[in-house]
């Protein structure tokens, strides 16, 4: 039990918070009051609170049994919706759920998500602070690429969940979220190492963790992005 304390004390204070009182005034707080983002780099994002959706009313209506495209008879489990800090000032998004996080329900737990895990815990992060989604939540029969009737019918859920989270900075991993997301047929290679204003955030592409694992020499590139990714989270 003071374990649990202490961790959500500990929680607390890096959002900023610090300290707490027993006055009843203080136990109301109008909509209003701004969230400070105190010395944390990762959470305490915008005005959440005054959005009208939050992530679970996404989720419930998405539901873990969707039938909203075909994939629904195409073997997958269940749907994956995203993990991590519904406040989170960063956000990765990768393509699709695998067969791990098909059966799990969570993005992003097997060989890649270990390694995206390595990734963030580089940046000083965990990822309990950023928020992990795919464009969409259906796992694909033997890992194919999403087909386009899929990704219509499904990413408007990704750009809700972005519209709630609004976190400074998004992280597409691998060629087809940056592709999806910025609507466009270019390369990874050409579309890492840049930066592009999206939905109020600043999106920087970056390789699957799945494809450094084919290809380890690509990490210096991805440190080289989440090196940017840090700068800009510890910039405000
Ligand atoms: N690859 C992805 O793009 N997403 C996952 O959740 C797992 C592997």
């Amino acid at each position: 039990m003071s374990r649990q304390l202490a961790d959500h004390l500990q929680y607390f204070s890096e959002l900023g918070v610090d300290g707490v009182s027993r006055d009843p005034k203080w136990r109301t707080r109008p909509n209003s009051q701004a969230t400070g983002g105190g010395d944390c780099p990762a959470d305490a994002g915008g005005p959440h609170e005054d959005a009208g959706e939050t992530l679970e009313d996404i989720k419930t209506e998405i539901g873990p049994a969707c039938t909203r495209c075909k994939l629904c008879t195409l073997g997958r489990s269940q749907t994956v919706f995203g993990v991590g800090n519904p406040r989170a000032r960063l956000m990765f998004v990768g393509e699709a759920p695998g067969e791990d996080e098909d059966q799990k329900g969570e993005p992003f737990v097997g060989r890649a998500g270990q390694l995206l895990t390595k990734i963030i815990e580089a940046i000083g992060l965990t990822r309990d602070r950023v928020y992990i989604a795919n464009v969409i939540k259906c796992r694909p029969p033997g890992n194919r690429n999403p087909e386009p009737d899929e990704v219509e019918t499904c990413e408007p859920y990704l750009f809700r969940q972005i519209d709630v989270i609004q976190p400074k900075v998004i992280v597409p991993l691998g060629k087809f979220a940056a592709q999806s997301l910025l609507r466009t047929v270019d390369p990874i290679t050409r579309l890492r190492g840049r930066q592009f204003d999206y939905r109020g955030a600043i999106l920087i592409p970056t390789f699957h963790p799945a494809y450094l694992l084919r290809n380890p020499s690509a990490k210096r590139e991805v440190w080289d992005d989440m090196k940017k990714v840090r700068a800009i989270l510890q910039a405000d």
